[in-house]
């Protein structure tokens, strides 16, 4: 039920690797979430897209330019040719704060003795690959999806994301995410077992009570959200609702999740969270 907590003592919430160890790696690659696992995420999450031949992709944004060395809509796409783009040179781009500059200059003049890219950090990542790597984990590990501009596509980003969860079938929990609540009510309506969970970025008038739209049982504040409104968690909570809030990657809002009781925090650093957890 909603309510279930894993192993964990009562007031702490599970960790979920934002679009995986995305400030360790660049976001939505294997790399990434292989990172996230290892770092001892509790689960995992991901965005979807649909490209212009029917295969759904791990990329947030609409368009490829930020995360990667190509330019145009997903949707306008194939997968063959996001398949040839390099999604991870770009974060080479940001220094890494942690690493010395001894260190980096090595890596550096490596890829460029060798031109070798390792394409687990640098190819565009589909969702059947993320679940294979799910399946395949040491652990259990949950995944948390979430369709993007659903609406353009009628339908059909979630019936390719059923198809692909039943073709696949994990043992660990699966749930859908969306801000659009026609997108999580078409999942609802095909797959009634599968939990939801709707994002939301403010709290309107009508969700202030802590209900959500029919049949959703988790909600998805972010934490700004949280920090302004943070008798929500207690209000979703009497709702009989669970609270997995984003995007958690400051130190004092870990501190103000706990405090209030939220069941998720979803962060691009699984790592130092957990550390303030105390679970690592
Ligand atoms: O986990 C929900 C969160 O990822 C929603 O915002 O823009 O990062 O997809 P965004
Ligand atoms: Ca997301």
């Amino acid at each position: 039920g909603p309510r279930r907590r894993l192993a964990r003592p009562p007031s702490v919430p599970s960790v979920i690797a934002h679009r995986g160890a995305s400030m360790e790696a660049p976001e939505h690659t294997l790399a990434a979430y292989r990172r996230a696992i290892e770092e001892g995420a509790d689960g995992l999450e991901c965005d979807v897209r649909l490209t212009a031949d029917g295969h759904l992709v791990c990329v947030h944004d609409r368009r490829v330019n930020r995360t990667s060395n190509g330019r145009g809509a997903v949707s306008a796409l194939e997968l063959a040719d996001l398949a040839a783009l390099d999604f991870g040179s770009w974060k080479e781009r940001h220094a890494d704060p942690y690493e010395s500059p001894d260190t980096a200059l090595d890596s550096d003049a490596s890829d460029a003795r060798t031109g070798a890219a390792d394409p687990e950090r640098t190819s565009v990542l589909t969702l059947d690959r993320l679940l294979t790597l799910v399946a395949e984990a040491p652990r259990p590990v949950e995944l948390a999806i979430e369709t993007k501009h659903p609406t353009r596509w009628a339908g059909q980003v979630e019936e390719r994301l059923l198809e692909l969860l039943d073709r696949h079938r994990l043992r660990t929990p699966v749930r859908v995410m969306s801000f659009s609540a026609r997108s999580l009510q078409r999942v609802r309506a095909a797959a009634p077992h599968l939990p939801t969970v709707f994002l939301m970025q403010f709290l309107l008038p009508r969700h202030r009570d802590g209900r959500l739209p029919g049949g959703v049982r988790i909600a998805g504040p972010s934490i700004r959200l949280l920090r302004a409104h943070p008798e929500y968690v207690a209000r979703a909570h009497r709702a009989g609702n669970e609270v997995h809030v984003w995007t958690v990657d400051e130190p004092e809002d870990v501190d103000l999740c706990v405090r209030l009781g939220v069941d998720a925090i979803i962060t691009n650093r699984p790592q130092q969270v957990r550390a303030r957890l105390g679970t690592t």
